[in-house]
């Protein structure tokens, strides 16, 4: 068997979804006989892909078609020039894409990549698979068919690859191996010194930088320890209360040393889990919450990893492990989880209910059940009571808590020492109406000014790269995409009062109605007052769109058409373009109608309207951010 050809599956992913997708190519690879790696693709060395045999690519195309984060240095390596066209001859590759079509860049990565390899020499060994989160049954509609034309493909190339011939199957619940986690229990007799001593924030960062080490979850190595901490001196709703919308205004003061940010950047905060949650997580997983632990890997094969953890060998309190790094609300369980969670279960309709679920044939149901309904862990392994899941497997299975990212909506100019974010505070109903609520918006608008909590938290550039003085801006934020739009307008208004020359700026917002949803209203309109920065008489503007005060609807780029001429004027002065939103429509509606306004003003015709418009794109001066 010495020359047996290993599969290697490398994902990319963000939310967890491409994880998901490649542990299933993984493990159907694995039960066809089929030897397989996966790696996420910032674990693994670039310049050893002409060396490989097979590679099949999961990859997730997020945002305005962008890669995730942990692609990008790996995409830089392929961008190099001196590869050649023939670095990859010989090399097989698979790619499939997870996106959403309701974008218009969908699936933008995946097929960037694939036309990429294929550049470089290496020859596809089937059609690349894109799964729709549009599709009733999410991207693994497309994922079970694509997969069974890549195991056809693949023994075609190399039946070595299939060792036991093409009918071979390990059933289902005969093909778990053991966790990949290794949980050590310790006995303290004195507590830590060096921890005791602390003060209290650095007491609480000692313990996530201890905890996130250790955490099986990947996490950058800086973003272990947070890079500074908060504490919120005000909470104000935007919104009118008791309606349907609940946006907050929140100020936050640096606690430890202050960050300088710019206008445009972005803040990611760490999350504090309900308390409740997490006693009834430990409880229903009959753990014990005081007792000491380290988290380690086993059976690493890769250097990177075994760096990542093996420093991380101070004893954590389980609960504290539990809050700090598994997200127990998280929702949706990958298609994995349910799969271990049949091998323990220990009544048999509950084992059966597993299986089918974790099997091809249960796919649509198990969508129903689990994504549809945005079923947390917690849910799902009460469900399921007869299921004793061993602490490790909880450990590697349960997602990473994540930090969530906000578009900063202060200038630090205007508002030394300080940060603000404006953020909408998440809720829905599933289809069987029942309640969810995003994690981090909703426990921020919890928080209550009076009482000191330290929230942790870290700053980086965003896509909106702040503007120059000099440079005028054409800004489109409805919603809550106005966040870093209010940073850009409070910047020029100070850079103006202390004497430096500004161009104007113009502005639409839009919203659902002027009495209940009109954010910042008094901020936007004293700043459009005669003279000031978004006013008509220096050039600029600002302009508000009610989308449900009349029957018809009326958005942001209707006021755009409205004031063609302006944005027009504005544009050909060399105007950069901001756009910024939740809607997932709305940045492509809004690009279209800058197509419409060159066309109708200039005169020329749409193909050059839209050259017009990559230009800027290309020379960073049109730049698009989706928010939450
Ligand atoms: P709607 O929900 O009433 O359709 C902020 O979210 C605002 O953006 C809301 O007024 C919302 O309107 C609007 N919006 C939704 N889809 C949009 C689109 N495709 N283009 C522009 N605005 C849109």
């Amino acid at each position: 068997m010495a020359d047996r050809p290993k599969l290697l599956v490398l994902y990319a992913t963000q939310t967890g979804n491409a994880l998901d997708a490649a542990e299933q190519v993984g493990g159907e690879a694995g039960r066809r006989g089929c030897a397989v790696k996966l790696l996420s693709l910032d674990e693994y060395d670039a310049s050893c892909l002409p060396r490989e045999g097979a590679v099949v690519f999961v990859v997730s195309t997020t945002g305005q078609g962008d890669a995730p984060d942990s692609m990008k240095g790996f995409w830089r390596y392929l961008l190099q020039r001196n590869l050649g066209q023939h670095w990859l001859d010989g090399v097989h590759y698979a790619v499939f894409g997870l996106g959403d079509s309701g974008y218009q860049k969908f699936n933008f990565v995946a097929k960037k990549l694939d036309r990429r390899l294929s550049d470089l020499g290496a020859t596809a060994i089937v059609e690349r698979g894109l799964g729709d989160d549009q599709h009733p049954s999410g991207y693994e509609a497309a994922l079970d068919p694509w997969m069974t034309s890549l195991w056809s493909m693949l023994i075609k190339i190399n039946p070595n690859f299939f060792p036991h011939g093409p009918d071979f199957f390990i059933p289902y619940d005969k093909s778990i191996s053991q966790p990949e986690i290794q949980i050590t229990y310790h006995v303290i007799d004195k507590v830590d010194s060096e921890f005791s001593t602390k003060s209290d924030f650095k007491r609480v960062e000692m313990q996530i930088e201890r905890a996130r080490r250790m955490s099986p979850g990947k996490v950058s190595h800086d973003k272990n320890r947070p890079e500074c901490f908060l504490k919120m001196v005000k909470n104000q709703p935007l919104t009118k209360g008791g309606y349907e919308k609940d946006v907050r205004h929140l100020e936050f003061e640096f606690v430890s040393s202050a960050i300088e940010y710019e206008v445009g950047d972005v803040l990611e905060v760490l999350p504090a889990q309900d308390p409740t949650a997490i006693d009834a997580f430990i409880q229903r997983c009959s753990l014990d919450p005081e007792a000491f632990i380290t988290v380690s890997r086993v059976e690493v094969e890769n250097n990177l990893l075994e760096s990542h953890t093996t420093a991380a060998k101070v004893p954590i309190k389980l609960k504290s492990f539990v809050e700090l790094t598994m997200d127990i609300a998280s929702a949706s369980p990958r298609r994995y989880f349910f799969e271990v969670m049949s091998i323990f279960a220990t009544a048999q309709h509950e084992k059966e209910r597993l299986q089918y679920f974790a099997s091809p044939e249960g796919r649509d149901d198990l969508y129903q059940y689990n994504q549809k309904e945005w079923r947390t862990v917690l849910e799902v392994l009460e469900d399921f009571p007869s299921v004793h899941m061993p602490f490790e497997w909880l450990v590697q299975l349960v997602p990473p808590l994540k930090t969530r990212a906000f578009s900063i909506s202060s200038s630090p100019s205007a508002h030394p020492n300080q940060v603000h974010l404006t953020v909408n505070v998440v809720s829905w109903t599933t289809p069987f109406k029942r309640k969810r609520s995003g994690l981090c918006s909703t426990w921020l608008s919890q928080l209550d000014p009076k009482q000191c909590t330290y929230i942790p938290v870290w700053f980086h550039k965003g896509s909106l790269p702040p503007p120059p003085p000099l440079l005028p801006l054409i800004l489109i934020g409805p919603g809550t995409g106005c966040a870093p739009f209010r940073g850009f307008v409070e910047e020029r208004a100070i850079q103006s009062t202390t004497g430096t020359a500004t161009a104007p700026v113009m502005f639409f917002f839009g919203c659902w109605n002027e009495e209940n949803d009109f954010l910042y209203r008094d901020f936007w309109t004293s700043h459009s007052q005669n003279g000031r920065v978004l006013s008509e008489a220096k050039g600029g503007g600002f302009y508000v769109a009610f989308s449900r005060d009349q029957k018809q609807k009326v958005y942001v780029q209707h006021k755009m058409q409205e004031h063609s001429q302006r944005v027009w004027n504005l544009l050909s002065e060399g105007a950069a373009v901001y756009v910024a939103g939740s809607s997932t429509k709305m940045p492509s509606d809004v690009l279209s109608t800058f197509e419409d306004i060159i066309t109708k003003e200039s005169g020329v015709s749409r193909e050059s309207a839209v050259r017009w418009l990559r230009a800027l794109e290309k020379g960073g001066s049109l730049s698009v951010r989706v928010c939450l």
